[in-house]
């Protein structure tokens, strides 16, 4: 293997030392820590684990966390009465609705509900739109593209000028991704293109990738010969591909594939993220971030 492995594992240890330190100090100049509440309906598998992993890492960090289970008959009224709550609570700077939601509720309702300034997801349509004005305007940057962005400078992958292409135009990912390597400023000034299952020839616009970032929930979907010798390549592909048992807890855990074709890819890649282990660990870091950007807003320090 030649690519230089970017571990998400690793990078987020960095960032969450940062952030503790962060919160360590200004609790000491202003006696208050970053609050964060995490709303989940419901008790979906994968929504209780992930929600589980956010608040573990939000109390690491020494926030005030907040998790407020509600069952998923709530109805949508009392949902939005209660996101209205936070909204006005000064203890809390990051409001987090888990998703998905249960079928009798308006996501969308839901995530216009959520005040922009306390939206950390970085969600909201208003937040959406100061991501496309870009520079100072940006407040809260979706924590996958956030994570992208993060672990691309810090590998020390240079971005101006480069050649980026971008696999997938989600909302969550592609759209932001596409959007943040274009804009002026650190981590950017890319050209950037977007490819889709709309896309004729995708092999030859992944080819012309100085940095390749795939996002389309398709295992194995890009080849090895579509990547360009010592390009970057950031795979957000989190697939489940079948289950084994875990040697460290003897519990059956799924087993996880990205959208790459990992193992020959690293022969021609320079930099590749892992899966699992690349973009995953990341974005909840992100998520802690934001919420860190979030309080120093409150503070009036940003
Ligand atoms: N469900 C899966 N990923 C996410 C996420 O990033 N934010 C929220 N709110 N729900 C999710």
């Amino acid at each position: 293997m030649s690519a230089k492995l970017i571990k998400g594992t690793v990078i987020r240890e960095e960032i969450l030392a940062e952030l503790r330190a962060e919160t360590e100090e200004l609790k000491q100049k202003y006696g208050r820590v970053p609050g964060l509440v995490t709303i989940l309906v419901g008790e979906n598998p994968a929504s209780v684990s992930y929600v589980t992993l956010k608040i573990k890492t939000a109390k690491r960090l020494g926030y005030n966390e907040i998790q407020d289970s509600q069952s998923p008959d709530i109805t949508e009224d009392a949902l939005l009465r209660l996101i209205e709550k936070y909204n006005h609570d000064d203890d809390i700077n990051g409001i987090l609705v888990q998703l998905p939601l249960p079928d009798h509720i308006d996501e969308k309702k839901v995530l216009n509900k959520i005040d922009p300034d306390k939206d950390v997801d970085g969600f909201h349509p208003v937040n959406v739109g100061r991501l496309m004005i870009g520079g100072d305007e940006v407040k809260f940057p979706p924590c996958t593209p956030a994570a992208i962005q993060e672990m691309i400078v810090r590998a020390g992958v240079e971005t101006k000028g480069a050649e980026v292409v971008v696999v997938g135009r989600s909302n969550i990912v592609g759209k932001p991704i596409a959007n943040m390597m274009m804009q002026k400023g650190e981590g950017a000034n890319a050209t950037v293109t977007v490819v889709h299952t709309g896309t004729k020839n995708l092999a030859e616009h992944c080819l012309r990738a100085d940095i390749l970032i795939v996002a389309a929930g398709v295992p194995g979907l890009v080849k090895p010969e579509w990547i360009k010798k010592g390009a970057c390549v950031i795979d957000v592909g989190v697939n489940r591909v079948g289950e084994k048992i875990s040697e460290k807890t003897g519990k059956k855990i799924a087993v996880l594939s990205g959208d790459v074709d990992f193992e020959p890819a690293c022969e021609r890649a320079g930099f590749i993220t892992p899966v699992p282990g690349g973009v995953g660990p990341m974005t909840i870091t992100m998520l802690m971030k934001n919420t860190m950007k979030s309080f120093k807003y409150s503070l009036g320090l940003l």
